[in-house]
């Protein structure tokens, strides 16, 4: 059997007036592979102990098959879950560190079978008579993963089951643990910081920050349209460039978001998109642009959507197969803070006491989306600050993918051209304009 899991409104507090998981609300389907992603901090393990019954509740319900499951014991919730620091049994073998949590579930029964069939489907069967002291870390850790299979549970829970592997391993049991759960079909909730991970894992991924939920999708619809710079920034390598801009919208004129040194003059007829981008003429925006949407090329070689930019070469990073060249075009980068580093949750502002419910409910609700700031202020403190390039180098602002046979020198001036269906724009809140919420760039058809 497998389970339906729902939070309706969860928090957590440790201390009183902190949030560290702020009314989060979910809805896993049964058989689903729910993926928990965010920076460290952000309340993923909270969540998930929370859902085990290891943690208490602190506001809200889990319901598990739509009933209430707050006062559950750990041990009436039928979940396995997995971790991070898998223990084993030093002194059982891994037949018996398998088969051990069996003795209590079916107790008189024999373990041998379905240890025996857990080992087939990990490839340990020739393992399991040896103790977990003479397994590699990635044997460890399968044996681990059969202890939680071997039980039939109604839902995994894992936390970051495969860190502690190096990284040809965890790819590896990154595509046993898919195809595991999926012919199992038994709910999981998988929690990474690791946001490859949760692309290539999860059926839907649900991205936290600071406790608060920012996107619940599709890996292909969090990537394609992020619901705020936040999103944008998390997902996606190389990292979305993130420019600060100025929409200039002129009456009669044509319309163009400055960057600085240069402007992307968006071509008329204004598509839908860009027609939303009429109303913030003269305000800050922030303009996203995957690697993807940028090209080395002339601009006699644009094609319809496409707008030239110069950029100065700065860094160029050889990654075998391609080559990421860093430019200067004279813009500022915006930068996002606490993509990597922990936040504490904020305390809810004291004026609600005096306002209006109403008002009070919809500040509440534009805050929970946001978990404060989510582009650094103008004059950043340090902490927010770009590293300066090394001595003698240019700071880059947009990086480019290309082939590596394309000879580029430090300080050689590129024409670019930006592909105008591939732009993201987001207001001073770091909330998406475009594109708008119904399209998907280049998935229509
Ligand atoms: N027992 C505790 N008492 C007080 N604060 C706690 C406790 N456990 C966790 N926290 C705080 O709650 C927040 C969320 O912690 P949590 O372990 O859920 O983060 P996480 O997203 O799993 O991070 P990581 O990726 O580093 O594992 C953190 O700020 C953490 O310091
Ligand atoms: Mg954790």
């Amino acid at each position: 059997m497998t389970r339906a899991i729902t939070l309706h409104d969860v928090s957590k507090s440790y201390t009183r007036g902190v949030r560290v998981v702020d009314r989060l609300s979910l809805d896993i389907a049964p058989g689903e592979f729910l993926v928990l992603l965010g920076p460290s901090g952000c309340g993923k393990s909270t969540v998930l102990r929370m859902i085990a019954g290891l943690e208490e509740i602190t506001e809200g319900e889990v319901l598990l098959d739509g009933e209430r499951a707050n006062e559950l014991q750990p041990s009436e919730r039928d979940m396995a879950m997995v971790f991070q620091n898998f223990a084993l049994y030093p002194s059982m073998t891994n037949r018996d560190n398998i088969g051990f949590p069996l003795r209590f579930e079916t107790p008189g029964a024999d373990p041998r079978p379905r240890v025996d069939a857990t080992a087939r489907m990990l490839g340990i069967e020739d393992l399991l008579d040896r103790f977990p002291s003479q397994l590699s870390g990635g044997e460890r850790q399968r044996v681990a993963m059969g202890r939680a299979i071997a039980r039939h549970p109604s839902a995994f829970l894992m936390d970051e089951p495969l860190s502690n592997l190096d990284a040809k391993f965890r790819n590896h049991l990154r595509a046993e643990i898919a195809s595991l759960t999926r012919k199992l079909g038994v709910t999981t909730i998988y929690v990474t910081h690791d946001q490859a991970e949760a692309m290539s894992l999860g059926d839907r991924v649900a991205v936290l920050r600071g406790g608060v939920l920012q996107q619940l999708d599709t890996p292909r619809t969090v990537y394609g349209l992020p619901r705020n710079v936040f999103v944008a920034a998390f997902i996606g390598t190389p990292r979305i460039n993130l420019l600060r801009g100025l929409v200039r919208a002129p009456i009669g004129g044509a319309m163009a978001i400055s960057l600085g040194k240069q402007y992307l003059r968006l071509p008329e007829p204004l598509s839908l998109d860009h027609q939303l981008l009429r109303v913030q003429q003269g305000r800050e925006v922030i303009v996203g642009l995957r690697s993807e949407a940028v090209r080395i090329a002339k601009p006699s070689a644009g094609r319809p959507g496409e707008v030239a930019l110069t950029g100065l070469v700065g860094h160029v990073e050889f990654q075998g197969h391609e080559v990421l060249v860093h430019f200067n075009t004279g813009s500022r980068p915006a930068v996002v803070p606490d993509l990597e580093a922990p936040r504490p949750a904020r305390r809810p502002p004291r004026r609600r006491r005096r306002e209006g419910a109403v008002l009070a409910r919809l500040r509440e609700r534009a805050g929970a989306l946001r978990a404060g700031p989510v582009v650094a202020p103008d004059n950043p403190p340090d902490e927010f600050a770009e590293p300066a390039p090394p001595e003698g180098r240019l700071p880059g602002d947009l990086v480019v993918r290309t082939t590596p046979d394309i000879e580029l020198r430090h300080g050689m001036e590129v024409p670019l051209l930006v592909d105008l269906a591939h732009l993201f724009v987001f207001d001073q809140h770091g909330e998406r304009i475009c594109p708008a919420p119904a399209r998907l760039p280049d998935l229509e058809d």
